[in-house]
């Protein structure tokens, strides 16, 4: 049982998502807007979303490992860290990130709404590092013709999965989020006979059920995503999307993992691109490039909205949090930016 209020990271599976990642650029005076956004945002999703209440707006705030020692800093989820690159037959990129807005809705129109709000109140104390707008593709289908998703935890299970538990007290209820963002060669994935992109996959495309044990190669995608330690089936909880410019050519799968642990992610990307055992590697990835990587922690919604945080010495976070005696602050409200 959490103590805290996860943020929505089982939102429902919608239609629409924009992944809006940021950086914040250097310097104390660029880290109070965002820092501000955190105990606003709550309200922001209600406001944008009361506006069509059956569109199911959400958002879910993490921040990368940096980042939270400047909005943050102590004490820090432990297990967080900047996404460790994965070099096999393929390679899972490392790229820069201090932010994740992953916004869902059913219509598009409020995830930009919602976004676009966002962006203002931040200003130029960003920059945008990378922004997707995802779609949902006919029924939960990616861009090269499977439904995905099927196997995601739902309900307890879910949360169970994706859940910061008693391991790490004080961050009870958060959840570390992974995000990579692939373009598929699809002129060569289509140019395979259906039979043999199923045991890429584990599955029947059309039916989408999972292959038989007897017939489903050991590199299928679904059989190295799998990950039983203890005798237990460590999950994780996807929301991919699809997004794409037809006119220059980009079809792309927008991945997105929120688990209670990085490791349980890592080890599906280790398994996915050095192999298990190390060569049996994921054929997706043959028709599949992952340009971005980055890995964040989404704490507790109770969290976001008021941050617990070490005062310290460090007169960045002096002006925004009241410090540990109880007093306003007012004598560190002067910013201290060189
Ligand atoms: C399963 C697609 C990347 C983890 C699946 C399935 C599809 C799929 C079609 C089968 C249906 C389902 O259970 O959802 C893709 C595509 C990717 C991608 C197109 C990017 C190009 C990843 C990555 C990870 C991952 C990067 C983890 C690091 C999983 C897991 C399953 C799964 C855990 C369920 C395995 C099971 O059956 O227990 N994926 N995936 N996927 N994928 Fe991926």
């Amino acid at each position: 049982m959490q103590s805290c209020a996860a943020q929505q990271v089982d939102a429902k599976l919608t239609n629409a998502a924009i992944f809006l990642v940021i950086t914040l650029k250097p310097g104390p005076r660029n880290v109070a807007p965002c820092r501000d956004l955190c105990g606003e945002m709550a309200s922001l999703v209600r406001a944008v979303g009361s506006r069509i209440p059956e569109g199911t707006l959400s958002c879910v705030m993490a921040f990368g490992s940096d980042a939270w020692d400047r909005i943050f800093g102590a004490p820090r989820p432990r297990d967080l860290h900047t996404f460790r690159e994965i070099e096999g037959r393929h390679r899972a990129v490392s790229t820069p990130g201090d932010v994740l807005f992953h916004i869902r809705a059913t219509r598009m129109d409020l995830c930009f709404e919602l976004a676009t709000h966002v962006m203002e109140r931040l200003g130029d104390s960003v920059a945008s590092a990378d922004e997707v707008h995802g779609f949902g593709y006919f029924d939960s289908r990616d861009l090269i013709g499977f439904v995905d998703g099927t196997e995601n935890p739902t309900d307890e299970a879910a949360a169970e999965a994706t859940l910061v538990g008693d391991e790490d007290a004080g961050f009870s209820g958060g959840s570390y989020v992974m995000v990579q963002k692939y373009l598929h060669d699809l002129r060569a994935w289509n140019a395979l006979p259906e039979s043999e992109q199923e045991k890429i996959i584990g599955r029947t495309k059309l039916s989408n059920i999972e292959l038989d044990d007897a017939v489903k190669p050991s590199c299928a995608h679904n059989a190295l995503t799998s990950i039983i330690e203890d005798g237990r089936q460590l999950e994780i909880l996807r929301d991919n999307m699809s997004f794409g410019d037809a006119g220059k050519g980009e079809y792309g799968t927008y991945f997105i993992g929120y688990a209670r642990s990085p490791h349980r992610i890592e080890k599906m990307l280790t398994n996915m691109f050095i192999g298990n055992p190390p060569g049996n590697y994921d054929r997706l990835l043959d028709f599949s490039t992952a340009i971005t990587g980055t890995l964040f922690f989404a704490p507790s919604a109770d969290f976001l909205a008021a941050p617990i945080v070490d005062g310290g010495s460090d007169p960045e976070r002096s002006n925004h949090l009241s410090p540990p005696d109880g007093s306003l602050g007012i004598g560190s409200l002067k910013e201290t930016e060189q």
